[in-house]
Order: structure tokens, then sequence, then C-alpha cells
């Protein structure tokens, strides 16, 4: 009892090494709290109806990074009433584990795109991205008129994937050999329009089983 007592009072009246136990239990703490977090990230998997991106989609993809539409357009739904009733069921882990960098954005000029997937016709799409003040007057969002005229390369594509099964997603032997006649004929018009038709559809219709407002207050 009395040597334990030497060590407390070591403790208690020299504040530097105070100061180093209390950092030691802090850092134990945040340890204990923050390590679960990081082996649960790698847990995240895809469900049921969440595949891999399809050759013209993965193209369609490519096109919407190279051309910068996350920095109008985020694709996250957050947990807020405001937006799940505009957007629809916010954005959950699962449905961007084969999004390679992931789009969420952080800027929203634009709308949020999440779940634009079959909101709009293929026409309107296509009208929409050659020009924008065709179907939207007031819109501010440039036009992309050359996408039109630009063709994939499906050597490319069948890189990309066999790199992305590198990295662990299921692409079967197959599906990469079958990528060049998925691409035929496709302009990058095509494959981003199939990306953006796509957006938001994997989940089932109403979403996953918790409330669809977040827990918002009404
Ligand atoms: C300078 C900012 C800006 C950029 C860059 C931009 N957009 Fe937009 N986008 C907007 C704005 C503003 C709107 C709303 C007006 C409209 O519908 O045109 C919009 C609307 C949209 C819509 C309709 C969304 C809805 O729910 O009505 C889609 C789809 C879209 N953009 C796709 C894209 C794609 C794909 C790209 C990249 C090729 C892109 N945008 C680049 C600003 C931008």
């Amino acid at each position: 009892m009395a040597r334990g007592y030497k060590y407390f009072e070591a403790v208690e009246k020299h504040a530097g090494l105070l100061g180093v136990g209390i950092a030691i239990m802090v850092s134990l703490g945040g340890l204990a709290e923050i390590t679960p977090l990081f082996m649960r990230a790698h847990q995240v998997e895809a469900p049921a109806g969440v595949k891999p991106y399809d050759p013209l989609r993965l193209a369609g993809k490519d096109i919407y990074v190279r051309e910068g539409c996350y920095l109008c357009h985020t694709q996250m739904i957050r947990a807020l009433r405001a937006e799940t009733e505009r957007y629809g069921h916010y954005s959950v882990a699962e449905e961007s584990v084969y999004d390679r960098p992931h789009q969420w954005g952080s800027k929203r000029t634009g709308p949020d795109l999440a779940r634009v997937g079959g909101k709009y016709s293929d026409a309107w799409q296509r009208m929409h991205l050659l020009d924008p003040r065709k179907v939207v007057p007031v819109s501010n969002m440039p036009a992309y008129s050359w996408l039109e005229h630009e063709t994939i390369d499906a050597d490319d594509i069948m890189a990309r994937m066999r790199t992305l099964r590198r990295l662990g997603e299921p692409y079967s032997d197959a599906e990469i050999a079958e990528a060049p006649k998925a691409l035929e004929g496709k302009t990058a018009l095509d494959a981003l329009v199939a990306y953006l038709q796509g957006l938001g559809t994997s989940l089932p219709a109403n979403g996953t089983s918790e409330a669809s407002d977040g827990g918002a207050a009404p």
C-alpha cells in the first residue's frame, strides 16, 4: 500500500510525468475507438444488387471524372429530411464499393446526382449534355458537345477491368473478353449517359430497411 502511494505521489507532484501518463491513456482510448472503424471500412461488402461497372458504364465513369463533373455535382445524399425528400434515400456506403475513386464530391453548383438514374429519358440526358440550355433554359452547366464525336478505346477499358480485378473486383475473363463487343460503335456520350442512368439504381426500390427520413425531425 505504502509502495503504491509512492508512485501515486510521484505522478501527482510532477506535472510532466502526469502529462505523459495522460497522453498514454488518451492514446489507448483513441486507438480502441478508431481501430475498429478502420477495420469496418475494409469490410463494407457489396449487397446483392450492387455489381461492378459494365464496360460501357466504366467508360462513362472515366469520362465523368475526366470532365470534372464532380466539381459541380455531389453523389452523396445526406441523411437529412430536406435531402431525402428532394433526392431520395440517403446514400449508403455499400453503394460505392466499386467506385474507385468515389465520386461523393463536396460542392453542389448543380443538384446531387447519386440517384439521377432513370429520372430522365436517355434522349433528355443526351440533349442536356450536348446543350443544357435546350432543356433547362436557365442552366449554367457547360455544354459537352464533343462527347458525341469521341469513340471509346476498348483496349483501354479492358486494361482497366484487369487492373480493377487485381484490386478485388469480381470481373470474369469472359466479361473482360466481351468488352470490345459491348463498346462497339459507342461514343463517349453513350457511355456517360449509360453511367448516369445507372446511378443510384442498385438498391431495392425502397432503399434499405432503415428509416428513409434519416431520423431528422419533420
Ligand atoms: C459549372 C458547374 C457544372 C458542371 C461542371 C457540370 N454541371 Fe451538371 N448541372 C449544373 C447545374 C447548375 C445544373 C442544374 C441545371 C440543369 O439541369 O442544367 C446541372 C444539372 C445536371 C443534371 C440534371 C440533374 C437533375 O436532377 O435535374 C445532370 C444529369 C448533370 N448536370 C450531369 C452533369 C455531368 C455528367 C457533368 C460532366 C460532364 C456535369 N453535369 C457538369 C452544373 C454543372
